[in-house]
């Protein structure tokens, strides 16, 4: 088990702190693509970093190596529906680490098909996932922040909630409750030295985004790359450069924020 040390905290006054290295960060999804690619760059830069995901396995293994790297990480199965589930993972967590100063929710599951064949069992289970999911995991960690007076969420949405996309209505509405959660959450808890700012990506080079290609979602992502403006396409490592900053000191005067990470493709 990792040692336990205490977050370092720098007083400002007037109630005012930053925790400026031992952070303790939860990344959901964590077990893969962009979730992954976050908490190898939160562990990379010092922070002790909680890996939750449905795939417990698989989480356990990401933190046993970044552990062997030197790192501080936690592995832990939770499906982010199930609220109680969720609680017990922050409580191993606060355990394990201390308080969670940061919150990144990337656990999310794609979706297509026309709106008049979206059956409710998959719309209610696409919302559940990607939007109530947020909403669970952010309200477990908010405490935390609130009574140390400093917080960084970055939640991840998507670019399709900010254009709309043709026969995926589940998957854009669930990614458009997330960027309407931020701004809703930036705003309240602003006066408590707490963040909030979404990440919305075009697409990413992900186990996620092959799946969709297989599936025939999209045309596929090197298809993508060649008519996205910067003529790449996105990776984990690009997502995770934003989130890092987004997560720093320097980022304390930006909130509410949609920070597109898209290769100048949607703007
Ligand atoms: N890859 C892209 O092109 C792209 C574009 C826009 C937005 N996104 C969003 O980025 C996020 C990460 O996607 P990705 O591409 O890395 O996909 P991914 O499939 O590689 O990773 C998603 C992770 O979420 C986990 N997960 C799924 N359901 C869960 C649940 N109920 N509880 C806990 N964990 C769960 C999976 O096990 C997986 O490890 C998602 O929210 C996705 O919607 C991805």
């Amino acid at each position: 088990m990792p040692a336990r040390r205490g977050p370092v905290v720098r007083i400002l006054g007037k109630g005012m702190q930053q925790i400026v290295a031992n952070r303790v960060a939860v990344v959901t999804g964590g077990a893969s693509g962009i979730g992954l690619g976050i908490s190898e760059r939160l562990a990379a830069r010092g922070d002790r970093v909680a890996l939750l995901d449905v795939q417990g396995d698989v989480a356990r293994k990401v933190a046993e190596d970044l552990n062997a790297k030197g790192a501080q990480a936690v592995g832990l199965e939770v499906d982010v529906r199930d609220r109680a589930a969720v609680d017990a993972a922050m409580d191993t967590v606060r355990r394990t680490f201390g308080p969670i100063a940061i919150a990144v929710t990337s656990a999310g599951v794609d979706a297509d098909g026309s709106f008049t064949e979206i059956v409710w069992e998959t719309w209610e289970r696409v919302l559940a996932i990607n939007l109530s999911g947020t909403f669970h995991c952010l309200q477990s960690v908010v405490p935390d922040m609130l009574a140390a007076g400093w917080g960084r969420i970055v939640t991840i949405s998507s670019s399709s909630a900010q254009h709309g996309a043709a026969n995926r209505a589940h998957y854009v509405a669930s990614k458009g409750g997330v960027i309407a959660l931020t701004k809703a959450l930036a705003l309240e808890l602003a006066p408590h030295g707490i963040t909030v700012n979404t990440i919305p990506p075009s697409v990413i080079d992900t186990p996620m985004a092959h799946a969709g290609q297989a599936a025939g979602h999209f045309p596929g992502v090197d298809a993508v790359a060649a008519v996205t403006p910067v003529r790449r396409a996105g990776v984990p490592a690009d997502i995770a450069a934003a989130c890092e900053f987004l997560c720093s000191e320097d980022a304390g005067f930006i909130t509410g924020q949609q920070i597109g990470v898209n290769g100048g493709w949607y703007l």
